[in-house]
Order: structure tokens, then C-alpha cells, then sequence
């Protein structure tokens, strides 16, 4: 079976599983906690090298005041609770996003994350918060055109290559899969670029009933996929 080095997850639906529980919608955060640790361990298990999560995305901005302090709150004990466990299992944690948006004791937190576990092989976690396609890309285009204004790059450096090579995702492959929960049919600003030829699967269940099975089913749907490129396939290449 082909198994995807990467796989990214959009983890939606923890306000609809808390509300079909008479819960509040923290409560549906904190359990989509307990699903993304949950998937950390299965992750290379099933062996996947790169596992990216959308976390809070730049549009998360708008909810309510409320709730996002409740979601920058549990990403700080995510990481305080989890790190030392995290780099002793191996991982290698890998932010993606706009640190500058964030509170200082957030980026702090990040940066320790990221120094603490960067020579980890055994997966790499790559955690997007305040993270946005299109920002992202602008953020790149704006680092591009910076260097070509001061002279140390010329424009026609400027290639799918380099451009990849500047983004935050910078020296992680593009990810094969990638996965949504929630039943939501669409990508919601998440890995626009990288995104452009991955497999796409879209799942029922809310992001906290996500399970090592969810998984396991996401990768054996991916291996059944015919990846084609923009080409043909081998069988329909004439002789
Ligand atoms: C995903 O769950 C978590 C974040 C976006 C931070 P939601 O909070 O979007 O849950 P639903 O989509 O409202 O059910
Ligand atoms: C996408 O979910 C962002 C994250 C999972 C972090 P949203 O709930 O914000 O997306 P929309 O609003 O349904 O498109
Ligand atoms: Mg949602």
C-alpha cells in the first residue's frame, strides 16, 4: 500500500459536537485536543513522516472574543503539557503561520517548541495556527519582492521552486493527503499552494470522534487513488 509522507488535517466540528452534547463549545475544543494527541501516536504508527494540523486559522479572528482566548489558552497548555512527552517520543514540532499576529508569551511558547525538538526524526508535527493560504503567499510575495528591490535576487529567480523554498513550509514536501472532518466540503484558506495536487477526503464525523481508524480508512482510500498529475495514466500512454 502507498502511504502518504504527508498527511494534513483540517480538524472541524468541535463546536458541533459540543452542542450535540448540550456542551459548550469549549468543551468541544478540549476534546478536539484529546483527538489531536490521540492522532500525534497513531501518525507514525501508520507510517506517516509529516502530519500537519489546522489549528486557528487567520479568518478565526472573527469569533467571538470568548473564544478565542478559549483557543489560545488550550494551545499554550497544549504545548506546556505536552512538549516534554512530544520530544520524547521523537517529534519534531514546525509552526506555520504569522508569529507576528501573536501574543508574545504564544510565540515564546512556539519558539521553545520548535528549538526544543528540531533535531527529532521520528514525525514531524507541523502545527498551523494563525496560519492562512493566501496570507501566507502574500507574506512570501512581500519577502521576494524585499529581496529583489535591495538587489540580492533577480526577478527571474523567481520560480515555483524558490517560491516554495520561502514559504513557511519551507523544506516539508507538499502533503499527498489531506483530510477534513466535519462533513464540510472545502479547504476554508488552508495550504493553497501546497495543496495544488494533494487528495483530497472529507469525513462525516466531527474532529473530536476522529480515531486511529478514521485514519487508517483515509489511508487506504488514498492508496486506491490514481494520482495522475495533469498526465495519463501508465495504461493509457499508447505504445
Ligand atoms: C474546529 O472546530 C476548530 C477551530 C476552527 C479552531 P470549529 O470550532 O470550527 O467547530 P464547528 O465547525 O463550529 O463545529
Ligand atoms: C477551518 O475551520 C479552520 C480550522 C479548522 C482551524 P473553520 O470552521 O474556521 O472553517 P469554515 O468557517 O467552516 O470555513
Ligand atoms: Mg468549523
Amino acid at each position: 500500500m502507498t502511504t502518504p509522507a504527508h498527511v494534513a488535517i483540517i480538524m472541524d466540528g468541535n463546536g458541533r459536537w459540543a452542542k450535540a452534547r448540550g456542551l459548550p463549545r469549549l468543551a468541544g475544543h478540549r476534546a478536539g485536543v484529546e483527538a489531536l494527541r490521540k492522532t500525534v501516536r497513531a501518525a507514525p504508527e501508520l507510517g506517516i513522516s509529516y502530519l500537519t494540523v489546522y489549528a486557528f486559522s487567520s479568518e478565526n479572528w472573527s469569533r467571538p472574543k470568548s473564544e478565542v482566548s478559549d483557543l489560545m489558552g488550550l494551545l499554550k497548555l497544549f504545548i506546556r503539557r505536552d512538549l516534554a512527552e512530544l520530544h520524547q517520543n521523537g517529534v519534531r514540532v514546525r509552526v506555520i503561520g504569522d508569529k507576528e499576529g501573536l501574543q508574545p508569551d504564544i510565540r515564546g511558547l512556539l519558539q521553545e517548541a520548535e528549538s526544543l525538538t528540531a533535531g527529532n526524526e521520528a514525525l514531524t508535527l507541523v502545527i498551523a495556527f494563525n496560519y492562512g493560504g493566501r496570507d501566507e503567499i502574500v507574506r512570501t510575495a512581500r519577502k521576494l519582492a524585499d529581496a529583489v528591490a535591495r538587489g540580492d535576487m533577480a526577478s527571474d529567480a523567481i520560480t515555483a521552486e524558490s517560491f516554495a523554498a520561502s514559504l513557511d513550509t519551507k523544506g516539508i514536501p507538499d502533503p499527498e493527503l489531506v483530510i477534513r472532518t466535519s462533513g464540510e466540503l472545502r479547504l476554508s484558506n488552508f495550504l493553497l499552494w501546497q495543496a495544488a495536487y494533494s487528495e483530497l477526503v472529507f469525513l462525516p464525523c466531527y474532529w473530536p470522534d476522529f480515531s486511529r481508524e478514521h485514519l487508517a480508512d483515509a489511508l487506504r482510500d488514498f492508496a486506491g487513488r490514481e494520482r495522475r498529475f495533469g498526465g495519463l495514466a501508465a495504461r493509457d500512454v499508447a505504445l
